[in-house]
């Protein structure tokens, strides 16, 4: 393991949470049980989203396969989707893992995702039960995108702004001052407003984004969806690489809206430039969870040595200064033609000012841009 990943040079405070570095697992296969949750503790990811859970009534029965890849051309995976949905494990099994987790691995990040009907005291139990069992905050599902949607929950909850609020609200009732995060779905016009409503909710922050709605490809033979399930499919959830860009800009956009509120910037991290890329658009944790599906958890030391290398350069003196550092440099498409009429005006007076440039363009035009006041 990198010692920059535990010495306390990426260290940074979110609500009141000390990660060791920023890097923290997405909720999905890589944070399943105690085993994979260990191992990517053992590898040095500060702090892990477990795998989302439910009361142990809750149905839950995947099929297979539920995973697809896109490939570029020239044979690299650039997109993943899944079908899967939450945990099938029962909840009591989860609350043995939570306790083993945290007593091995004090120093660490634990955070429960939770997912559950719209009822008070089941969000409610769920909530109590997950802290008591040794998480140290709670991620809430308002984003998986097929599956559970059918039945009300996940994204169709994150759709419903009215419902992001009231859920939040009983969560964060129920967590005794423990940090509360709302995942949110990107397949929605505008995130900035289920943002807005976690915060008034009481969230501390937001984690964005979950998987985009997608179909990976179709079979050109049998004329069937990928991944086909007795010759069906359903549309699932697209992650890794491709959906950066959109991730990026929809944490960009509630960074902008929300100076303040964390956010836990998800969506094709593969790399250190892309986890840096989400630290300066207003991130202060940055999760990944195809990543370490497709490259492994090891894939944490580049993230860390590529991140301490690029603080020095700027000459940041800790990750909080990095933090939101390009939000500043978006304008609307307007302010940019206004921005490059002013530098062609500029550029104007510049010539006008050198006797030799005078007479090259128009004269009359060469002189007004002499003139202190317009008429
Ligand atoms: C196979 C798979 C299963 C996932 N399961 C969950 C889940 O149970 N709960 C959840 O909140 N997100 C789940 N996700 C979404 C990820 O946590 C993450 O938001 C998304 O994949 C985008 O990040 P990535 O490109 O780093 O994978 C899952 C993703 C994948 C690929």
């Amino acid at each position: 393991m990198s010692s920059v990943l535990t010495n306390g040079s990426l260290a940074i405070v979110v609500d009141g949470m000390k990660f060791p570095n920023p890097f923290v697992i997405g909720s999905g296969p890589p944070s399943t049980n105690a085993t994979v949750i260990g191992k990517a503790f053992a590898a040095g990811w500060g702090g892990v989203v477990a795998k989302t859970t439910s009361l142990s009534d809750l149905p839950v029965v995947n099929v297979q396969p539920r995973y697809g890849k896109l490939n570029s051309p020239s044979g690299d995976t650039i997109g993943f989707q899944n079908i899967e949905l939450i945990s099938d494990r029962p909840f009591e099994d989860w609350e043995t893992d939570f306790r083993k987790v945290k007593e091995a691995w004090p120093d660490r990040i634990l955070i429960g995702s939770v997912m559950e009907k719209f009822e008070k005291a089941r969000w409610q139990e769920i909530t109590e039960r997950s802290l008591a069992a040794g998480c140290d905050a709670l991620e809430l599902n308002f984003s998986c995108p097929h599956g559970h949607p059918e039945t009300g929950m996940g994204a169709a909850m994150g759709q419903n702004p009215a419902m992001v609020e009231e859920v939040t609200r009983w969560v964060v009732e129920a967590a005794g001052g423990r940090p509360v995060w709302a995942k949110m779905t990107p397949n929605i016009t505008d995130i900035r407003i289920p943002a807005r409503a976690a915060k008034k909710g009481g969230a501390s922050g937001v984690a964005a984004i979950n998987t985009i709605l997608s179909t990976i490809g179709i079979n050109l033979k049998t004329l069937r969806p990928t991944p086909t399930v007795d010759g069906h499919s359903t549309f699932g959830g697209y992650s890794y690489r491709s959906v950066k860009p959109i991730a990026l800009r929809m944490v960009g956009e509630i960074a902008m809206d929300q100076p303040g509120f964390s956010i836990s910037g998800i969506g094709g991290v593969t790399s250190a430039v892309d986890a840096i890329e989400f630290i300066l658009m207003g991130a202060n944790t940055v999760q990944s969870c195809t990543g370490p599906m497709l490259q492994g958890f090891d894939m944490v030391t580049e993230l860390g040595e590529g991140l301490a290398a690029f603080l020095e350069q700027h000459s940041f003196g800790n990750l909080q200064a990095a933090v939101g550092q390009s939000l500043p440099y978006f304008t609307t498409h307007h302010h940019l033609v206004e921005l490059l009429a002013e530098k062609k005006r500029a550029k104007e007076v510049e010539l006008a000012n050198r006797d030799t440039e005078w007479g090259k363009k128009d004269f009359v035009a060469e002189a007004g841009a002499l003139v202190s006041s317009k008429d």
